[in-house]
């Protein structure tokens, strides 16, 4: 019997903290359904002590989630460590995750606390949270830079109060694979109690090595793996949930242990969060990107067709490529097209919502030859189905480009009942249809990202268009999708104006400080 590898993701948490990458409550049930088909283990929905909106929407994700635990993040303060209880109260399985940073630039500096004082609040916050939950994860943020020794004293006298769970983070990226898995070996044996508890790692990707010095670790004695779905999270990001899965699995010769994963599930899931975080997939990113199976080369190619194992250590099928072809027509009815999206964990809050969607797939329908998965995640994330937080609209426009023509655009919204119009000319149409909104709006935003995606295959394939917006330190993501890509990057733009409307100030349980994130 092999170990089981616990499969901890932090998407919605650490993944959260992103640029621009941040969640509404909604969005949250849908990664979190999906998470559960994906089968992960735990699901780290976000840290409570952020702003109302984030305790909200754990406590959603905890209302939903039936199979995973649910879990909130707490600094080690009983402020957190309540409100994480609180939030993950209706899971059927809840985890409080407490942290406290034990190096000493971090104790210093950022938390002006001693080694001492560092301790007691670990071992008082663990304490609070069983009081909550049996279920209690411990982590000692910065550990990569901490003193061994007091490492082993932290994770001793958290054991002694509780923690289940004891995680090991490489914060800023630095480990490198021996040094890390040699941690691993040190700490599981010099820790006297280390045995009541189970062994995590969470790397950053820094230096490209979080998914090498997570399986470092896992090789010495780790457990848990938290990591985040297409390796989204702070700066560089985590260690991708979808690379550590399939390593495992692909070489289970060298691993002691297996997860619990579907992996069929690891490309759908990759494509909602893109769709949702706006963070596009890189083509050649292992197992979800593009081409990972895509063979260029001739020699390639026709090795792949007499045997495909000349090239090819995993199948496409089984990381669920191609599994999620949408049989529905253009004559199906509202109740197949509802139950498809149910089966995709989409439920529209209202029967309004649904006939908006229903019309769109079947406008969509008429355009396009062959609808997919992707389609229905990228349509139902369009602002005009989900219209609580919309405030723009797109109602129409035109775009024109002709060789030696300068481009031209016009365009007609709707704020709230109003609707406005207004025509520039740009670089390109694309140009001429911001400068056209900007007209009308004056938003004041600086344009950070503006990138464009097929959805599927093919040159009917909808266009998704990320637009990325900072305004006075906010940051923002909107996402459009169209067969027409002018008008999918218009849907972009006013996506990013509305979320932008409705940011509201939270908090990054890292720094600490008041941050503003939509
Ligand atoms: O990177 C980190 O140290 C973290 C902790 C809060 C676990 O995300
Ligand atoms: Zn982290």
């Amino acid at each position: 019997m092999q170990d089981q590898l616990i499969i901890f993701d932090t998407t919605m948490r650490d993944g959260e903290q992103s640029p621009g990458a941040s969640m509404t409550r909604d969005e949250k049930i849908r990664i979190g359904k999906q998470l559960e088909r994906l089968r992960v283990d735990v699901i780290e929905a976000g840290f409570a002590a952020a702003s109302p909106g984030d305790f909200e929407a754990i406590r959603a994700v905890a209302e939903v989630v039936r199979e995973s635990t649910v879990c909130s993040l707490a600094r080690a303060n009983d402020n957190d460590v309540r409100r994480a209880g609180e939030a993950v109260a209706p899971a059927a399985r809840k985890r409080i995750h407490t942290f406290i940073a034990t190096s000493p630039i971090h104790m210093k500096l950022k938390l002006r606390m001693s080694e001492d004082e560092v301790l007691e609040a670990a071992v008082r916050a663990v304490r609070l949270a069983r009081q909550f939950t049996d279920d209690v994860e411990f982590s000692a943020e910065d550990a990569v830079r901490s003193d061994v020794d007091f490492l082993c004293r932290v994770f001793e006298a958290t054991i002694a109060a509780g923690a289940r769970t004891i995680n090991v983070p490489d914060t800023v990226g630095y480990s490198v694979p021996e040094r890390w898995g040699g941690l691993f070996a040190q700490l599981l044996s010099r820790v006297p109690n280390a045995d009541q508890a189970v062994w995590s790692t969470h790397c950053h990707n820094d230096l490209g090595m979080a998914v090498a010095n997570s399986l470092a670790a896992v090789m010495n004695g780790a457990r848990q793996v938290e990591c985040t779905v297409n390796g989204l999270g702070e700066r560089a990001g985590n260690a991708s949930l979808e690379e550590i899965v399939m390593a495992v699995r692909t070489r289970s010769d060298l691993f002691p242990c297996r997860t619990g994963v579907d992996a069929t599930q690891i490309v759908p899931t990759s494509k909602l969060v893109s769709t949702i975080t706006g963070y596009p997939v890189q083509p050649n990113k292992a197992v979800v990107g593009a081409n990972a199976f895509a063979h260029e080369s001739g020699i390639h190619q026709d090795g792949v067709l007499k045997h495909r194992e000349t090239y090819e250590i995993m199948r496409a099928e089984d990381v669920g490529w191609g599994a999620n072809r949408l049989t529905l027509g253009k004559l199906s009815g509202r109740n197949a097209f509802r139950s498809r999206l149910s089966e995709l964990g989409i439920t529209l809050a209202s029967e309004e919502a649904l006939n908006a969607a229903f019309a769109k797939f079947k406008e969509l329908a008429d355009k396009k030859r062959e609808i997919f998965d992707e389609d229905l995640q990228a349509l139902v994330s369009d602002e005009s189905v989900t219209p609580e937080h919309e405030r723009f609209k797109l109602v129409s426009m035109v775009a024109h480009s002709e060789t030696g023509e300068q481009p031209f655009a016009s365009v007609v919204i709707a704020d709230g009942g109003n609707e406005m119009r207004s025509e520039a000319r740009g670089a390109g149409p694309v140009d001429a249809a911001f400068q056209a909104i900007e007209q009308m709006v004056s938003s004041g935003t600086e344009l950070l990202l503006y990138s464009v995606n097929n959805i599927t295959t093919g040159t009917d394939s909808q266009g998704e268009v990320t637009v990325r917006l900072a305004k006075e330190g906010r940051v923002v993501n909107g996402m459009g999708a169209d067969t027409d890509i002018v008008v999918a990057s218009a849907k972009a733009y006013l996506s990013a104006l509305n979320k932008m409307g409705i940011s509201t100030a939270r908090m990054n349980p890292q720094y600490g400080t008041e941050q503003a994130a939509p």
